[in-house]
């Protein structure tokens, strides 16, 4: 496909040939000049409907380190704020030529109904509770650089499952993996049913962790609760939040993730994101050459298109 708009869709070998290649992004991303020119001339459009620090900055980010001219739209200053729906803003940008549209939106369905619309690639950061497919293939990343496989290892997603789209995105692409999937966390946070997708649920931190090779907090996703239960963010960390004493029941050489941003102190203990077992940074620079790897894949020129006068 052109476009990147969720993992379920995705093979065991696209996934592995994204996280390969962006291995050799990672290479290039540590080296003093970091960029490639694979993206000259190309126009990478960011539009982001949502809030956003790490996936619109390693966007940007891997644009340029690919050469492309990146534009990042500021929706908070456009014509959004003029009554201008996200279809007619997306045909406005489409008008302008852009090779790529990132687009971040509160809806779930809002990347898929872009693409439907517009010329251009469109890569899918974040849409309503749907999917992340990129922080989704940066964690696998992270992963698999640290315990140099997928398959057969116990993960651990853990807190507001119901909210999450990381959490959708990262249970379709471990469990393609081989990955045996556990979610934890209070049942009121757990959506309905999730059993079918062949994960282990549990309701009790301590339970959910236990010899777990990879330890996934997630935020309290306020902002997403209006008028449902929101838990004392007390209670929520005494239960729920992970701290040292609690990681004690996963394996010895567990790693501890979070897509961030945290909520230190509710759903992660403030010295358990900063500890050694704490992989969240790395995940952040995973980010960059995951980004730079799928924009890659979608915008560079073809082999054909190269040898066409
Ligand atoms: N993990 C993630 O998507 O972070 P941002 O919301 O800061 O992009």
């Amino acid at each position: 496909s052109r476009h990147l708009l969720g993992i379920r869709n995705l093979s065991e070998q696209d996934i592995e040939f994204l996280l390969n290649r962006a291995e050799k992004a990672v290479e290039v991303s540590r080296r003093p000049d970091k960029k490639t020119s694979s993206l000259r001339g190309r126009t990478q459009i960011n539009l982001f409907f949502e809030a956003s620090t790490r996936t619109q900055a390693s966007f940007e980010l891997a644009g340029k380190r690919l050469g492309a001219d990146v534009m990042n739209m500021s929706v908070a200053a456009s014509s959004v704020k003029k009554g201008e729906t996200l279809i007619d803003t997306a045909m406005t940008l489409n008008a302008m030529r852009p090779d790529i549209l990132v687009i971040r939106h509160g809806s779930s369905g809002a990347a898929d109904l872009l693409a439907q619309k517009v010329d251009c690639a469109v890569v899918n950061a974040g849409d309503g509770q749907h999917e992340h497919p990129t922080q989704a293939l940066l964690d696998a990343l992270t992963i698999r650089r640290h315990k140099g496989r997928l398959q057969g290892l116990t993960v651990a997603i853990c807190g507001d499952v119901l909210h999450s789209r990381v959490a959708r995105s990262d249970i379709f692409l471990l469990g393609k993996m081989g990955a045996r999937i556990r979610l934890v966390g209070p049942s009121t946070l757990m959506p309905a049913g999730v059993e079918e997708f062949g994960v282990e649920v549990f309701h009790r931190l301590e339970d959910g962790i236990a010899n777990a090779d990879v330890v996934m907090m997630l935020r309290l996703q306020r902002e997403r609760m209006a008028g449902a239960f929101v838990p004392s963010e007390r209670e929520y960390f005494r239960y729920f939040g992970l701290d040292t004493k609690k990681l004690a029941f996963a394996k010895d050489d567990a790693i501890v993730m979070h897509p961030g941003p945290m909520n230190r102190g509710v759903e992660i203990a403030s010295l358990m994101a900063d500890a050694p077992q704490s992989v969240i940074e790395e995940q952040v620079e995973m980010g960059v050459a995951v980004r730079m790897a799928v924009l890659e894949l979608l915008a560079a020129p073809s082999h054909n298109e190269e040898g066409a006068t």
